[in-house]
């Protein structure tokens, strides 16, 4: 009996030493307070006037670090550039590097290389720069992490002074990712052990803004097109698959001109003002495509939350000049009969508690660990009809605490610091917590004219997306953060290629470093040691190992020849200019490899 006892009293012992080993503390915080050189913007000039655009030969590649290391640069070498800045980048930061061509034509010769390690690792990634033609657009980038057995990417020239961005992850213990490529869609649950416990005030959410706008299909009469009312270019099965987790779904019945009573259908629709007695605009996806893409996506991706903000929940005759039709008693319930269709939705979720205070677990553990499909609805326009459907998984949207800040500028050197502005000094976790979600919405809002003249996808794409990974990165840190970061043209990295391979990953690989790294970094929110810090758990278990190469073409190469490094220079030329100043006086075969 003794013996049984004291047994049992080691036991629980061992099991309190685990407990304040697994604790998490202040003394091993990793992230980096270290200021990296201010970067620039894409001036607006150079993407609205496409000559000017590819006579700068001036561009960025961004490093964003979310590992507990430091990633040191090594060396650099260079010929025939006016600029080539690159430095290292501190954990928890980003850096952008700088490189300008000298010459407006390019030749074979223009290249640089960019050699960093991953601080007390045996870790080695290069960044390489090559002109492969005679023209300013056929620079190419290419991002090399062969040796972190995470694969080549080799980018186009993204466009006068625009960038390329590389995000990294993860740790020595934990292993690393980079977004070179997209992964298993559903990373919310991969990463479930270190969320699980988190209010959805201290998770960090990739979104998307007018989400069913990634093509315009015309069901209204009205002269929005491709240019000024497309807001995304993927549809939201592979938004869901590239990271997002919180939609702007704005939805509208379309009507037959002769016969309001006459609905022809529910669709994503993109206006200025849905209730005004005429609107302008256009319609992108229908409800029965979304729905389907969403139920594939769940189907693939057990066990996830993904919020759906609805809005508009209007009638507008086909020709929309005659004011909205606001929906009636059976408008309503045709519309719930389609959500209906929506598999994993989570209907009775305890209303007495506000969502953004429930746990993670509490949604992704729901349908039996199939997650939740959440409907938040703005009822502004629902006057006559219930505004919400509890027993549907229908909620109000004031069941979540939300701070929404749009900015409503067009340009990125302007809605860039506003947006930042309003989440840094949000405090997470312990006193003073910031109580509700707060949605930062990264995107541009130009005028008509321009973005009719430039396009939205210009706006994104060339500008204001890339000053996320360094501007947007900077202002974030453990302490405060965007709940909800969204954008538009998630994914897409060159003009209208929206073909999965050709997309980029930066988003995802930001929403689970901010997740896995920054955030568990503050142990006000984190109650446990940071994941990258202690050893490698379960939950990664089955990682999939790639060490192949995509193409600006979306070719993916999934056993390239070891010795293959796309932009590689084999030989350093007379004249080449190494990082600390040296330049050397005769053509030698290159060292490093
Ligand atoms: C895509 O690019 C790769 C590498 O440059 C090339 O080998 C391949 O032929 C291209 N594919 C197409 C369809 O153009
Ligand atoms: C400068 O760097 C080059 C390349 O790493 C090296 O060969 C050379 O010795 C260095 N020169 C000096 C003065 O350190
Ligand atoms: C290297 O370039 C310099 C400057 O153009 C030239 O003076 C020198 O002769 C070249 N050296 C060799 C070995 O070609």
């Amino acid at each position: 009996m003794r013996i049984f006892h004291s047994l049992a009293f080691v036991a629980s012992f061992a099991g309190l030493l685990v407990n304040a080993q697994d604790a998490c503390k202040p003394q091993d915080r990793t992230f980096s307070t270290e200021q990296t050189p201010a970067g620039n913007y894409q001036p607006s000039a150079v993407f609205m006037n496409p000559a000017s655009g590819l006579a700068s030969s001036k561009f960025y590649i961004t490093v964003v670090n979310l590992t507990p290391h430091r990633i040191k640069l090594d060396n650099t070498h260079s010929y025939q550039m006016d600029t080539f800045d690159f430095g290292d980048v501190p954990q928890g930061r980003s850096r952008q590097n700088t490189v300008k061509y000298r010459n407006r034509i390019a030749t074979q010769d223009d290249a640089g290389e960019a050699y960093y390690s991953i601080d007390g690792t045996d870790k080695k990634f290069a960044l390489r720069l090559k002109g492969t033609g005679p023209t300013v657009d056929q620079r190419s980038v290419t991002l090399d992490l062969s040796g972190m057995n995470l694969g080549q990417r080799v980018y186009k020239f993204p466009g006068g002074e625009s960038s390329v961005s590389l995000v990294i992850t993860g740790s020595a213990k934990y292993g690393f990712y980079a977004s070179i490529r997209h992964d298993r869609g559903g990373w919310m649950r991969w990463i479930y052990n270190t969320i699980k416990d988190r209010p959805i005030r201290h998770l960090f959410l990739p979104g998307t803004h007018d989400s069913g706008m990634s093509k315009i299909t015309n069901k209204i009469t009205s002269i929005g097109n491709s240019f000024n009312t497309q807001n995304q270019g993927i549809n939201i099965y592979d938004q869901l698959r590239a990271g997002s987790r919180w939609f702007d779904l704005r939805i509208g019945s379309v009507h037959d001109n002769d016969n309001s009573a006459r609905n022809l259908g529910f669709h994503t629709l993109h206006v200025n003002d849905e209730t005004a007695s005429l609107c302008i605009g256009n319609s992108g996806e229908s409800l029965d495509e979304i729905i389907s893409e969403i139920n594939l996506f769940t189907r693939e991706n057990p066990g996830e939350i993904v919020f759906f903000s609805l809005r508009y929940l209007i009638g507008r005759y086909e020709f929309p000049d005659r004011g909205p039709i606001y929906w009636n008693d059976q408008l309503w319930s045709d519309f719930l009969s389609k959500i209906r269709g929506v598999n994993n939705r989570c209907p009775n979720l305890d209303t007495s508690v506000p969502f953004q205070n429930q746990p993670a677990s509490y949604f992704m553990d729901r349908n039996d660990g199939r997650g939740c499909v959440i409907f938040l609805l703005n009822g502004q326009n629902l006057r006559d009809v219930p505004k919400e459907a509890v027993g549907d998984g229908l909620y109000a949207q004031n069941r979540i605490g939300i701070k929404d800040h749009w900015s409503n500028m067009q340009n990125a050197d302007a809605l860039v610091p506003d947006q930042i502005n309003n989440f840094k000094n949000l405090n997470r976790g312990g006193d003073g917590d910031f109580s509700q979600v707060h949605i930062s919405q990264w995107l541009s809002t130009p005028d008509a004219l321009a973005s009719t003249a430039y396009g939205l996808q210009a706006f994104a794409i060339q500008q204001v997306n890339p000053t996320l990974y360094w501007a947007g990165v900077a202002g974030m840190s453990p302490e405060s953060w965007p709940n909800v970061l969204m954008v538009d043209y998630i994914g897409v990295q060159q003009r209208d290629q929206t073909s999965w391979n050709t997309l980029s990953a930066e988003m995802y690989w930001l929403g689970i470093g901010m997740n896995l790294y920054v955030i568990s970094e503050n142990c006000n929110v984190n109650k446990w040691r940071s994941p990258l810090i202690k050893a490698r758990e379960l939950e990664l278990a089955g990682g999939e190992e790639w060490n192949g190469i995509i193409y600006p073409n979306g070719t993916m190469v999934d056993h390239p020849p070891p010795e293959l490094h796309p932009g590689h220079a084999s030989v350093l030329r007379n004249g080449t200019i190494f990082l600390n100043g040296t330049v050397l006086e005769t053509t030698v075969p290159n060292p490093w490899m």
